[in-house]
């Protein structure tokens, strides 16, 4: 009978062992399927990487009224962005920015207001970002550099309302 019991500690102890261990594990224990620095990676990867062939920058002027012929809607004309009075050329993404694509309404003028607003109304695409938070602000700001790592700026705008101005410096 003692030799019974004895035996059967010797086989389920280590098969208890086994058991807790797994069950312990990381992989076991509950957490999102996707981990933090995954969903940044993948996230990254949605987003075109920054080139390392941009050209200088130009400092050619544009008025609002001379961007609007840049909206994308005559194919012989690049199409360009302006961000706080910075113009960039994003014809190499007329799939984006080109007529009926998602982010056309930025295209052919300065949608500042917009892209801090993080908005896609044909309203707030307008040059006057100055009423905009602090947080808002932030946020043009970071487009601004997605765009001057990503695009060439071809010019800068004269004519923006008097309550921002045009970068300088770049
Ligand atoms: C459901 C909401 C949205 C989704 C799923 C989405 C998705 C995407 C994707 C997949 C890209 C990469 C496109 C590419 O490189 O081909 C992108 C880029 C971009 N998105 Fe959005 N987006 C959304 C909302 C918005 C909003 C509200 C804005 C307004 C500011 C915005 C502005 C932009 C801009 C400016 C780019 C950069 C395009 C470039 O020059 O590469 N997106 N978005």
């Amino acid at each position: 009978m003692l030799s019974v019991v004895t035996y059967g500690l010797v086989l389920a102890l280590p098969l208890l062992f086994l058991f807790l261990k797994h069950s312990l594990s990381p992989s076991r224990q509950s957490r999102p399927l996707i981990s933090q620095p995954e969903e940044k990676k993948s996230l990254k990867t949605i987003m075109q990487p920054p080139r390392d062939d941009l050209d200088p920058p130009k400092d050619d002027p544009f008025t609002l009224e001379h961007l609007k012929q840049f909206d994308g809607s005559d194919l012989s004309k690049p199409i360009y962005v302006s961000i706080k009075g910075i113009v960039f050329d994003v014809t190499r993404k007329s799939d984006v920015y080109g007529p009926g694509k998602s982010y056309n309404i930025f295209a052919g003028k300065d949608g500042s207001k917009g892209l801090g607003k993080s908005s896609l109304n044909l309203e707030d695409a307008v040059p006057d970002y100055s009423d905009l938070p602090e947080n808002e602000k932030k946020v043009l700001d970071d487009w601004f550099s997605f765009f001057q790592k990503r695009y060439n700026i071809v010019g800068r705008v004269t004519d923006m309302p008097a309550s921002v101005s045009t970068l300088s410096n770049l």
